[in-house]
This record gives C-alpha cells, structure tokens and sequence, in this order.
C-alpha cells in the first residue's frame, strides 16, 4: 500500500526514484540489498518493505523477525556503507495501548504481540546501524488498493447482510495517500538538512474500528450492511492488540510542516477512490 503510493507520488513530483517490488530485492538478503543500494546509491531510502501479518506472526515470529527486524538491519548497514539515509516506517503496535495521553516518540515502547517486538527490533537495528535515520510510526493503514480494513469490510459487505465489529479498540486511521505525502515531506527535508529521530503520523482524530466501518458504509452509495458493535473478546485474534493506541503527532508538524487532515476527510477521498 505505502510503497505503491510513495512511488506514484515521487513520480508526480518529478522526483528521481527508483520503486522495488519483494521481487526486486528481497531485505532479507544483505547481499542483494547491498548491490542494489551500492549500484542505486540513494539519497534517502524510504523503508516501507514489512512483514505486515499481524495475526500470522503470532505463529511465525522467525518470518517476521526475518523481514521486520533483520531486513531493516541489512537497509540500515547498506545505507551506512554508500552513505545513504532511511526514513524507516514503523507502528503505534510497539505501544501496549494502554497509556492515557496520546504516545509521544519518546514514550516506552512495550509490544503485546509478535508484530510489534519484530518492528521494535527493526528500530533499534537501525538505530543501532545507522544514525542518520528518521522513523516515522503510524496506525491503521488503508488504501484504494492492497489488504487492508476498508476494502475488508467493502468486500465483507458484498457476502454478508449482517457485520459484527470490535467497538473497544480506539486508534487512528491513517490513509496510505496521506502517510505518503507527509513521508515525501519528510524525505525532502532529509535531502536539504540535517533532520534525524523518532516522529509519529497518522490521520487527525480517534475513532473505533465500528465507528470506522460505519463511516465507511456512510460514504458508500449502495445498501448498507447492519453493523453491530462487539466487544475484543468476541472477537478472539491470535495477536492481541493495543486498546487504546493514539499517536501524538505534534513533533511531525514541527519537523516537517505537515497537519494531519482529519481521518474522515482522507477516508472520503479513498472511497471515491475505489468507486
Ligand atoms: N497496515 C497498517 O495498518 C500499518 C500500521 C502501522 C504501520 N505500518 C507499517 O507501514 C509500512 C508499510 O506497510 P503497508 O501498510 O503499506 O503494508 P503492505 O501493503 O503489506 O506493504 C508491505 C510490503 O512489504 C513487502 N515485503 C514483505 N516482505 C518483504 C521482503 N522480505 N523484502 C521486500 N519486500 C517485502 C510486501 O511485499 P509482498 O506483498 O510481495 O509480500 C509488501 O509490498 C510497514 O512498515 C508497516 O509495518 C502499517
């Protein structure tokens, strides 16, 4: 999803990028990432190449790990080689949910799943492997196209007549077109100054993964599904997640200039997106 979207939107700007697919060059093997970033020789690389199943992982943390925490590893020491910068993404999941303030860059990590300890190992293995670097976490990625909730319920909602969602997890959505023109911002700054650390970025605004689904069937022009709201535990995941996982961006604006727009705005122009 973000990949895609920060390659289109580099391309609009004109910008000299190269976009790779897990086929193009697999993070997992130093070897490859290292003659392509050596060959490439990048400015900044923009890591957005995850492990991303939350719930699989639980079961295959080596894969996760591999990808999430090892894969970022073999990005950073290329970059540190060929004198290249990373703007790595990273997730609200290294919290455990349950702070009451919105999670600032600073506060302590502390991941309640598999997901989240291998994206926490990937920051600190690029930390660890490279200083010029600037992480930018974010939460509940959507977008017109890949796997994710908008398009699970949309697709959900051409099967079903009746949908029951987790009403008592509160986070913020975040759609892909914007994550990607803030990480661009981002990226830009990183060419001109010296700009380096821990941001967050997500939409503006909480809501619940109900209220999330009943926006989206709002903006949808069709019959609605009935939509009954369920608590966590009806709802049994392999991975547990975070029950509150807001994102203080405030560091991100001051950094980058960028305001988050409110996350029904941005869902309103992903639908019309898909239609
Ligand atoms: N989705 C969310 O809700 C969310 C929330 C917070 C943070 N994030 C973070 O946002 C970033 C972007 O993820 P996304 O939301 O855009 O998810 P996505 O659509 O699943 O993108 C992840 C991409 O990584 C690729 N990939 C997986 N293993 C790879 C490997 N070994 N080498 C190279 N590429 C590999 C995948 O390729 P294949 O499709 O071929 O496997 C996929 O294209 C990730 O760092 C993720 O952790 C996502």
């Amino acid at each position: 999803m973000t990949g895609s979207e920060l390659v289109r939107q580099a391309h609009e700007r004109s910008w000299d990028v190269v976009g790779l697919t897990r086929d193009d060059m697999d993070i997992t093997d130093a070897d490859q990432v290292e003659g392509i970033i050596g060959a490439e020789r990048p400015d900044v690389i923009v890591n957005a190449a995850a492990y991303t199943a939350v719930d699989a992982a639980e079961s295959d943390a080596e894969a996760a790990m591999a990808v999430n925490a090892a894969g970022t590893q073999n990005i950073a020491r290329a970059a540190k080689t060929n004198g290249a910068q990373v703007l790595h993404i990273s997730t609200d999941y290294v919290f455990d949910g349950e702070a009451t303030h919105p999670y600032l860059p600073d506060d302590k990590p502390a991941p309640i799943n598999v997901y989240g300890e291998s994206k926490l190992a990937g920051e600190l293995a690029l930390k660890e492997a490279c200083s010029e670097h600037v992480i930018v976490r974010t939460s509940w990625v959507y977008s017109h196209e890949g796997k994710n909730f908008v398009r699970t319920m949309l697709r959900a909602a051409d099967e079903k007549t009746e949908l029951r969602i987790v009403n008592d997890q509160l986070g913020c959505p975040t759609s892909s077109q914007d994550l990607a023109r803030a990480l661009l911002c981002a990226a830009n700054l990183m060419m001109k100054s010296y700009v380096s650390g821990t941001y967050h970025f997500c939409n503006a605004g909480e809501t619940s993964w109900f209220d999330f689904a009943t926006a989206i069937f709002d903006l949808r022009n069709s019959a609605q599904p009935k939509l009954i709201p369920i608590s966590t535990t009806d709802f049994p995941t392999a991975a547990k997640r975070p029950r509150w996982s807001v994102l203080d961006t405030n560091s991100f604006q001051l950094a980058f200039g960028v305001e988050p727009r409110p996350w029904r705005d941005a869902l309103k122009e992903t639908m019309e997106r898909i239609s």
